[in-house]
């Protein structure tokens, strides 16, 4: 594989590893499994990092000619939303009580993120137009970040 192909194919299994976890997600807050729900979110967390990472860094700044600056700002916002999201779950998922009270809310804040990842996986439509130098950068910047492996919430700086 060329290295101009190996962001997209990173991209998108990531987007796969994502959702697998978003649905399994969903259904342990349906059920009130806390367990299997504070294992989710960590892997969520793990996995978001470095995807959120290079999207910030490398993909969304080359986004912005194709489809300007309000719309990569909210691009951002999503993310921002989304970091919120997994923050309170990891603070909050383990507690029985507390996902019982809050089930729906939770719930909801699922939708959001299924838009999200939905959403981002579109984008490769888009990436596989760029030049092979673009390319050859995401796929470089992904090794960095991987390499790194911060959480989302470490590289956000949010305990
Ligand atoms: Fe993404």
């Amino acid at each position: 594989m060329s290295i101009q192909e190996k962001f997209i194919k990173a991209f998108k299994q990531e987007h796969q590893q994502i959702l697998d976890r978003l649905l399994a997600l969903k259904d342990a807050i349906e059920k009130t499994d806390t367990d299997l729900a504070s294992n989710l979110v960590e892997e969520l967390d793990q996995i978001m990092g470095p995807h959120f990472r290079v999207e910030e860094e490398a993909l969304y700044p080359m986004l912005v000619e194709y489809l300007g600056d309000e719309n990569v700002k909210e691009l951002l916002s999503e993310h921002q939303r989304a970091v919120e999201t997994l923050y309170n779950f990891k603070k909050c998922i383990n507690n029985r009580t507390w996902l019982s009270q809050h089930r729906e809310e939770a719930l909801k804040k699922l939708q959001g993120f299924f838009m999200h990842v939905t959403g981002c996986d579109g984008l490769s439509i888009i990436i596989e137009r760029f030049s092979e130098q673009q390319k050859a950068k995401l796929a470089n910047h992904l090794d960095i970040v991987h390499s790194e492996a911060k959480p989302l919430t470490q590289w956000k700086s949010i305990y």
